[in-house]
């Protein structure tokens, strides 16, 4: 039941504050304590090994940064096809995450059954908890995201990005580092967040019918947000067959820059954080060469970085750990109504399946 939307993926977009609500009310008590299960315990790893494919994977990039910058561990993140053949060492003070809304991608349990017996936990991160991951697992933590159709996935990725960042306050708290001033209470303001920047669709359709007559169109993002470029970059090729990427716009310059002229559009993600500068001197060099910039950031980075560009799109002022999870939601956005521009089948892409159950 697509609920009076045109599509699952339309549907599931839309679904998002209600299903980070869910997800809150799971991780968080009413005085915002974490709730994770007891059984999983940072004290006794000094290492988080985190493996998905596709989506998910780009959830851990993000969980990375939280991690090392929150928790101060070290993370290693890998897509399971590569982790699973790399025969990679596993110390029995390694924690392994597998991120997968299925669980029962292939690749991402031969993964999980590679590091089981040598890792000191094994942690499935699900949205189906009766699948074969969440068997497999020590500790299972359900999405809440409920149920996904559309085969882009978009809710079951914001959910896994609500529980990494918990995860990694949780993995603070025990490794004795306070916490960022003000999480996890700011959470709670994710879904009111979401909700404004579902309000932006108007604008984004509109860019998104000159978008879609593309060959070629580059997403650019910095820190935490160069996962999201590649994000937006993957939902993009998988729903309209558009090529496209996601860089670090600090490798810009080391090859990509390249491809720059008026027929790639260039899709820059930028709040107005730390990074900001960085990533808006990238964005010039990028105008410099003709290059046609749609830029995402909030009032402020518009007012200094707006000039130029040939589109902004205001997202509501978020606190800066949590720009990843806002930003996902232009990033499913583009990918949506480029795809309705160019009359692809959204809910059911070509050559794709929900579940790869095979290699
Ligand atoms: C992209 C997408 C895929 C999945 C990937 C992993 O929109 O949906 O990239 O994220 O196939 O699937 P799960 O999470 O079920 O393991």
């Amino acid at each position: 039941d697509k609920d009076g939307h045109k599509h699952f993926m339309a549907k599931e977009i839309a679904e998002q504050p209600l299903a980070i609500d869910r997800t809150l009310h799971a991780y968080l008590s009413e005085i915002d304590e974490i709730t994770l299960p007891d059984e999983l315990d940072f004290t006794k790893v000094d290492r988080l090994t985190m493996v998905a494919c596709g989506t998910g994977y780009y959830a851990c990039m993000v969980g990375k940064y939280w991690f090392e910058q929150i928790a101060k561990m070290p993370v290693e993140v890998d897509v399971a096809s590569e982790f699973r053949y790399r025969e990679p060492p596993v110390s029995d003070r390694t924690l392994g995450l597998f991120v997968s809304q299925s669980g029962e991608t292939a690749d991402t349990l031969a993964a999980l059954r590679y590091m089981n017996g040598k890792a000191n936990q094994i942690v499935g991160m699900v949205n189906v908890s009766e699948s074969s991951i969440a068997r497999e697992s020590d500790v299972v933590l359900p999405l809440y995201a409920g149920p996904e159709i559309s085969v882009a996935s978009t809710k079951a990725f914001t959910c896994q990005l609500v529980i990494l960042l918990i995860m990694a306050l949780r993995a603070a708290q025990q490794r004795g580092i306070a916490l960022p001033e003000s999480l996890p209470a700011d959470l709670r303001a994710i879904p009111g967040l979401i909700n404004q920047a579902l309000t932006l669709e108007n604008q984004i359709t509109a860019t998104c019918r000159e978008l879609s007559a593309a060959k070629d169109i580059i997403f650019l993002g910095r820190g935490q947000l160069y996962p999201l470029a590649m994000e937006g970059a993957l939902k993009l090729k998988e729903l309209s067959y558009i090529h496209a990427e996601g860089y670090a716009s600090g490798e810009l310059k080391h090859g990509p820059i390249a491809l720059i002229d008026d027929t790639v559009p260039v899709i820059v993600m930028a709040p107005r954080d730390a990074l900001f500068d960085k990533t808006i001197s990238n964005m010039q060099e990028v105008m410099a060469r003709g290059g046609r910039v749609v830029l995402v950031t909030d009032a402020e980075g518009a007012r200094i970085a707006g000039e130029g560009t040939s589109e902004v799109i205001v997202m509501p002022q978020v606190p800066d750990a949590l720009a990843p999870i806002l930003y996902a939601i232009p990033a499913q956005q583009i990918a949506y109504y480029t795809a309705i521009a160019k009359g692809t089948d959204v809910d059911q892409p070509r050559n794709l399946a929900k579940s790869v159950t095979v290699e």
